[in-house]
């Protein structure tokens, strides 16, 4: 049966992250990588098959999808009317609350929503896993928005990607960190993530070997120090991995450089705050902003020092969350 459905996803941000595939088309990655999911900040994305439409069609925050994003958004549909056997095309509505393209993201809660929310619509009743691998053809990291938590992102090994799901390791409760996004006043960022690993893949950064061997090393780490609720421990993984991934970047050629000023006080700021005792670690994805994991009772002092920070547009404060769900009304 076709139905309007809606879906809301959370955004999620890679504790170890993912920057290297296996396969470009199915967003297959070279190593397993870890998440937080943030409660509010994400995206919510009404489905509507509708069998006069002659094309799908996609409004994101009032504006049409781009060509490159909608052949995204049709590879998610498309699998969906396969196993649905529809044909039906569908209006498609979503809104962020998720700053877009600043290196929060984005497009991990859109197709986690849109995967949840177009599966709805078309009638099928999937699982956590399938909705996990679905999402994960859109963006690869949206496979982690599905669950909430804390979420490792299974690498996998087969060539159609069914074994390259993410799933909950810990829930939001076993360790309920504050998370805080210092957003850097910046223009949006200029090359993409899908674009950054392709060069970083195909170019000379003579790093991208080590960085993915490290990474096994760093998955394995990092969910220790979250079992344990080790703030040390968390803040040694998590900084050297987004630093080292930073490093391989860097070291390309042509180089990616995604920090700007702002970024680097940032990251003094986090470990001189750790220095005079404050429980708390950064991590930074392929943007300049910065991410900040703290224990609630320094979330307050934390807070306002990144604010303080000179050419910091806003600091957002978020908790663990929950996965994506659907959602009552489909408007
Ligand atoms: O899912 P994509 O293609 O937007 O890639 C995300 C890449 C990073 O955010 C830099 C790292 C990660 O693991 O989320």
């Amino acid at each position: 049966m076709l139905q309007r459905a809606a879906a809301f996803a959370p955004s999620n941000i890679a504790l170890t992250k993912y920057w290297g595939k296996r396969d470009h088309t199915l967003n297959l990655p070279l190593a397993p990588s870890l998440s937080v999911t943030l409660a509010e900040l994400g995206t919510l994305t009404v489905v509507a098959p509708n069998p006069e439409l002659a094309e799908d069609v996609m409004m994101v925050d009032d504006q049409e999808l781009d060509p490159a994003g909608m052949a995204k958004v049709r590879r998610v549909l498309d699998a969906i009317r396969l196993r649905a056997g529809s044909q039906v095309k569908a209006g498609l509505r979503s809104v962020n609350t998720v700053p877009t393209a600043r290196g929060l993201a984005s497009s991990a809660s859109a197709f986690a929503a849109l995967a949840v929310a177009a599966s709805k619509a078309y009638g099928l009743e999937l699982s956590e896993r399938e909705l996990s691998v679905l999402a994960r053809s859109g963006s690869g990291s949206a496979a982690r928005s599905v669950a909430g938590g804390y979420v490792l992102w299974h690498a996998g090994e087969s060539a159609d990607g069914s074994d390259s799901y993410a799933e909950r390791v810990f829930d939001g409760e076993h360790w309920p960190l504050k998370i805080l996004v210092a957003v850097v006043a910046d223009q949006k960022k200029k090359v993409s993530s899908t674009q950054g690993m392709k060069m970083n893949a195909a170019g000379t950064s003579p790093l991208f070997r080590a960085w993915i061997d490290q990474c096994q090393r760093d998955v394995v780490a990092c969910q220790n120090a979250l079992r344990d609720k080790n703030m040390r421990a968390l803040a040694e993984v998590v900084e050297g991995n987004a630093l080292a991934m930073h490093a391989t970047m860097m070291a390309n050629r042509p180089p990616l450089l995604y920090w700007q000023a702002p970024t680097v006080a940032l990251i003094h700021a986090v470990r001189r705050l750790r220095d005079e005792g404050a429980e708390c670690c950064f991590t930074i994805d392929a943007g300049s902003s910065v991410v900040v994991l703290c224990e609630p009772q320094d979330a307050r002092a934390v807070s306002d020092e990144l604010a303080s920070v000179p050419g910091i547009e806003e600091v957002l404060q978020t908790r663990v969350g929950g996965g994506a769900r659907l959602v009552g009304d489909a408007g």
